[in-house]
């Protein structure tokens, strides 16, 4: 009989909480196969999610495309309506009738498991995989488990002992006091999958290197988040939504239409999404060409922006070892092989881009 593990969840969006609670599962037992499930309409929100269930797949993909049989599923897309978790299971359960089914859960869930739909028939139903998502808690869910185990008929309910990690995707969402939402909502609605997959990558590494190099991870996640809002946007509607806003283009601006939706963006976000913050209004407006000067926040976003962990050019490699180790001297060497590639490819260069190199090599050669 097969081992068949299932982690649903809203996804909205992914973290790495969601990633450390699988690979602890994966570490109890031997899956033959792993099914992610996002949901449609999660039966304990009233809300659809803010992400769209293709741009969640497809951040889903990326984020575990090392895990071995790994498939995600829409099977509560397809069903639509609230995605209760029973008829998902009763639905799999004749789809693979020879497979043993395994359901991971967060410690949250587990404590309140007996408030789910038909939570008996699953306990029947399933092997329950527990994962802890608050420091500590281990005592409670034992004490738990064997409530459950006296109370109910039940497959097999299996705890893990790991390390917490406290995230949820309602804590990225509530930060910047619902900017982050509008922020996702904005990715689901106007930017394509691929775009979306990007932006949600360069927000999270760009919140990894804010933690490794002492700057705010909150407004880096933020920014990731927001430096691309315009990029599906035609070019003829950035010119006339920045000229509206009364912006003026320079020559040099007009002469690379791939940078316009940097100077477009943080417009955007602060006329239409409500961003105050300079500092991430800064790091938006630079973040493809850079500038002379660049702030903590700029450099992170520019680097992220280019050396996320989906990036695959060929020198991307070298350029996120060197940036993760020296910010400044990665920022440095992307600048190059920026400028580089612009003069083999014939393109305009920006004044900007060469106004950054020549700044940061200035700070390289006083730092020694
Ligand atoms: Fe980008």
């Amino acid at each position: 009989m097969g081992k068949t593990l299932i982690f649903g969840g809203t996804f909205d969006p992914p973290h790495k909480g969601h990633r450390h609670l699988l690979e602890e599962a994966l570490k109890q037992e031997t899956f033959d196969r792993v099914l992610l499930i996002p949901s449609f309409i999660p039966p304990h929100k009233s809300h659809r999610p803010a992400l769209s269930f293709e741009a969640r797949a497809g951040i889903l993909q990326d984020w575990f495309k090392d895990i071995k049989n790994l498939e995600i599923s829409d099977i509560e897309q397809s069903r639509g309506g609230q995605s209760y978790t029973a008829d998902t299971i009763s639905a799999l359960s004749e789809q693979y009738p020879h497979e043993e089914l395994y359901l991971l859960i967060g410690s949250d869930m587990f404590l309140s498991f007996e408030a789910w739909s038909r939570f008996t028939f699953l306990l029947k139903q399933v092997v329950l995989v527990v994962g802890s998502r608050k420091t500590g808690d281990l005592e409670q869910l034992r004490a738990h488990r064997e409530r459950l185990l006296s109370l109910y008929e039940c497959k097999g309910i299996i705890l893990c002992n790991m390390e917490a990690i406290e995230c949820a995707s309602s804590d990225l969402r509530a930060r910047g006091e619902g900017l982050a939402e509008r922020a996702l909502s904005h990715i689901s609605t106007h930017l394509d999958v691929a775009r979306a997959r990007h932006t949600m990558q360069v927000a999270d590494y760009a919140r990894y290197l804010a933690q490794k190099f002492g700057a705010d991870e909150e407004k880096a996640y933020l920014s990731g988040l927001l430096h691309d809002c315009t990029k599906c946007f035609s070019h003829e509607w950035q010119i006339d939504y920045l000229k509206e806003k009364g912006i003026s283009l320079s020559d040099a601006d007009l002469a690379s239409p791939q940078i316009l939706h940097q100077i477009s963006g943080a417009i955007y976000a602060k006329e239409e999404l409500g961003l105050e913050d300079q500092e991430i209004l800064s790091a938006i407006a630079c973040h493809t060409t850079g500038k002379a000067d660049m702030s903590l926040l700029d450099r992170i976003l520019f680097f992220a922006d280019s050396c996320e962990p989906t990036r695959n050019y060929q020198a991307v490699e070298g350029l996120r070892k060197c940036g993760e180790q020296n910010l400044r001297e990665g920022v440095a060497a992307l600048l190059e092989r920026t400028i580089q590639y612009i003069n083999e490819k014939n393109q305009p260069l920006h004044p900007q881009t060469e106004e950054a190199r020549v700044s940061i090599l200035k700070e390289l050669s006083k730092n020694g």
